[in-house]
């Protein structure tokens, strides 16, 4: 079967199910774990549940169904779902709830395994390849009650055409490729989420024109690695798309689209096309997530990362020559196997250069199955904390730092709506990120306007128009 006439099939388990679900006003939960990629698969699993005349509940114990979408990079993740399984166990026991785990973790055999043991009353099984196919096994839970493991282990394929329901108004996510080649050793990434496949230019074009017609102004580009997209010499509207570079060149055309941004490219593939075409973009947001794990060039080499760090620190003096006002933010992983103390330092150095606007520091989690989990010199749970608080003072000095520079600049600001702690004043963003809260009429929402910013409140500016 075709990847379309897959799509059509699954199209008629949908009325199947409604058939089942009509009149009963049925409720749906779903937890989304995990990155960006997994939210906007999330989208999908809405936009499907929403055809079958399901409605979001916020409440899982009122839910006819509820959904984990489970993420594996860390192992806090895997913590967090067993402890949900727990509590919804209960619910089902009283309600007959069906309950459904997808996702990542689900591409893992051993925890397959562990949810069949311990969590036998999960009714769906579903894995990364198969999230299109959830319609039918719904379907399946509906009439036969059978339980339905939904798992492939193939490198999976790319699937147009299904329902999505988006979480916000303003700002949309568009995955342009799944999938990763690169192993880096301590990631679990490409055993779960399988080879680079890469969607078609005219697919993902349509998509983010039908976007901007709904009057969405920012889009992200989202991919475990961006400037690896490769265009189809065969798709019929956009042959030439060859590359992540044209395919910006392509987007920046759409009318309404007013900012573009993408996570995350990989420092060892980021080519001078990408660079140029960012430094003439009018739409393309001037902060670049540039991920860099670690400073050492020992470390960077068993993380098999490709890049020294004097090649990243080049990378971005290259950038900042060629594109005025950019700005980074970045990964980081502390307390891989085997670095020093010594080696650490190389870390922070480079943070002190390159003055990130944000940083998401991780701890390292040992993920079964990698290379690196079967590294030798694991680092004490206690050494790693400490390198961890030592970044974030690092990483906490700078940004105050930094924020004292926006103080008396205008700022460009996409207004996302009313602030969450107080409904008299709104709240956006700036081109760099950084959320803004100033008080203003809320015909403003959903506009990009100046605002000049006053105050430096740690974890947000304040600002008037
Ligand atoms: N342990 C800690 N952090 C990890 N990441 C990926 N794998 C691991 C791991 N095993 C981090 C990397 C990556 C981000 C999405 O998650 O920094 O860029
Ligand atoms: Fe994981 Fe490395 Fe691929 Fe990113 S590039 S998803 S860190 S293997």
């Amino acid at each position: 079967m075709s990847n379309k006439q897959e799509i059509e099939e699954q199209q008629k388990f949908i009325e199947k199910v409604k058939e089942y679900t009509k009149n009963k006003n049925y409720k749906y939960f779903i937890l989304t774990m995990g990155c960006q990629l997994n939210e906007n698969d999330s989208e999908k699993i809405c936009g499907m549940l929403e055809k079958m005349l399901f409605q979001k509940t916020e409440k899982y114990e009122e839910a006819d169904i509820v959904l984990f979408n489970t993420c594996c990079v860390r192992e806090n993740a895997e913590d967090k779902l067993f402890g949900k399984l727990g509590e919804i166990k209960k619910i089902k026991e009283q309600r007959g709830t069906i309950v459904a785990v997808g996702g990542c973790m689900m591409q893992e055999q051993h925890i397959v395994e562990k949810i069949k043991k311990s969590y036998p009353f999960c009714d769906i099984i579903f894995g990364t390849h198969t999230l299109h196919k959830l319609p039918e096994d719904i379907y399946n839970v509906l009439k036969e009650k059978k339980k339905i493991k939904d798992i492939i282990d193939i490198d999976g394929e790319v699937y147009e055409g299904l329902p999505i329901k988006r979480n916000d108004n303003i700002k949309a996510s568009v995955t342009i490729m799944y999938g990763c080649n690169n192993f880096c050793s301590y990631c679990i990434v490409p055993y779960v989420r399988g080879r680079e496949r890469s969607r078609n230019a005219s697919d993902i074009i349509k998509e983010i024109k039908e976007l901007s017609k709904e009057g969405y102004k920012e889009v992200t580009l989202l991919g475990q690695n961006v400037n690896s997209y490769k265009g189809n010499s065969e798709d019929l509207e956009y042959p030439n798309v060859k590359n992540f570079a044209d395919l910006l060149m392509e987007i920046e055309k759409i009318d309404g689209i007013e900012r573009i941004r993408f996570i995350s490219p990989h420092p060892k593939d980021f080519t001078d096309d990408v660079i140029d075409v960012i430094s003439k973009s009018n739409k393309i947001c001037k902060i670049i997530h540039l991920p860099l794990q670690a400073g050492n060039n020992e470390v960077l080499k068993n993380m098999n990362r490709k890049y020294t760090k004097e090649q990243y620190l080049a990378l971005v003096e290259k950038m900042k020559k060629k594109i005025p006002n950019i700005v980074f933010s970045t990964d980081i992983i502390v307390g891989f196997p085997g670095e020093t103390d010594e080696q650490f330092e190389d870390t922070l150095d480079v943070v002190r250069k390159v003055k990130f606007e944000q940083v998401y520091m991780f701890i390292y989690s040992r993920r079964v199955g990698t290379r690196a989990d079967k590294m030798e010199n694991q680092i004490p749970e206690e050494i790693k904390h400490k390198r961890f608080n030592k970044l974030k003072e690092l990483v906490e000095s700078q940004i105050s730092e930094n924020n004292k520079k926006y103080i008396g600049t205008i700022q460009k600001i996409l207004v996302e709506g009313s602030s969450k702690t107080n409904e008299n004043m709104l709240t956006g963003r700036t081109e760099t990120n950084k959320v803004v809260n100033f008080k203003g009429d809320k015909e403003l929402i959903n506009k990009i306007i100046l605002i000049k910013i006053t105050e430096d409140c740690q974890w947000y500016l304040k600002g008037e128009i």
